[in-house]
C-alpha cells in the first residue's frame, strides 16, 4: 500500500476533533432548520419560512467547506449529526435555534484561536468567515423571536 500523502499543514488531534464537532453541528442545524421550515405553523410562520430555508442551505455549505478542510488535513469527516431538535411551536423552534447559533459562535471562536496558535491560517480564515455568518443567523433568530 502506498504511503499516505502528508498535508503541508499539520494540526493537533484536538483541533481535528473540534472540526468534526463543527461538522456534526452544521449537519444538525441544516436538517433542523429544513424540517422546521417544512413543519412551521400559523400565520407567523409565513415570516420565518424563507429565512429558515435559506439559513439551512448556508449551514449545509458550512458543513461541506469544513469537511473539505478536515479531509485535506488528513482526517475523515463524521457522518453523524449532533442530536436534532425540531420543536413543535414556532417559538420553541426559534428559541432552540438561538441557542444553537450561540453554541456555534462559541465553538468557532475557539477554533479561530486554536488554528491561529497552530499556524493554520487557512482554517483560521475559514472559521472567521463562517463565524460572521453564524452571528448573522443569531441576529436573525433573535430578531424573529422578539415578535413571536
Ligand atoms: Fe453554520
Ligand atoms: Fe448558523
Amino acid at each position: 500500500m502506498a504511503d499516505k500523502i502528508e498535508p503541508a499543514t499539520k494540526v493537533s488531534k484536538a483541533l481535528l476533533d473540534k472540526l468534526n464537532d463543527a461538522i456534526a453541528r452544521e449537519m444538525q442545524v441544516a436538517i433542523q432548520y429544513m424540517w422546521q421550515h417544512v413543519q412551521w405553523g400559523g400565520v407567523k410562520g409565513f415570516a420565518v419560512h424563507d429565512e429558515l430555508k435559506s439559513i439551512a442551505v448556508e449551514e449545509m455549505k458550512h458543513a461541506e467547506a469544513i469537511a473539505e478542510r478536515l479531509f485535506y488535513l488528513g482526517a475523515i469527516p463524521t457522518t453523524k449529526p449532533t442530536p436534532i431538535f425540531v420543536g413543535t411551536t414556532l417559538k420553541e423552534m426559534i428559541s432552540q435555534n438561538v441557542k444553537d447559533e450561540e453554541n456555534a459562535i462559541k465553538l468557532y471562536k475557539e477554533i479561530v484561536e486554536m488554528a491561529h496558535k497552530e499556524g493554520d491560517e487557512t482554517t483560521n480564515r475559514l472559521f472567521r468567515e463562517i463565524l460572521q455568518q453564524e452571528e448573522d443567523h443569531h441576529d436573525t433568530f433573535t430578531t424573529l423571536l422578539e415578535d413571536l
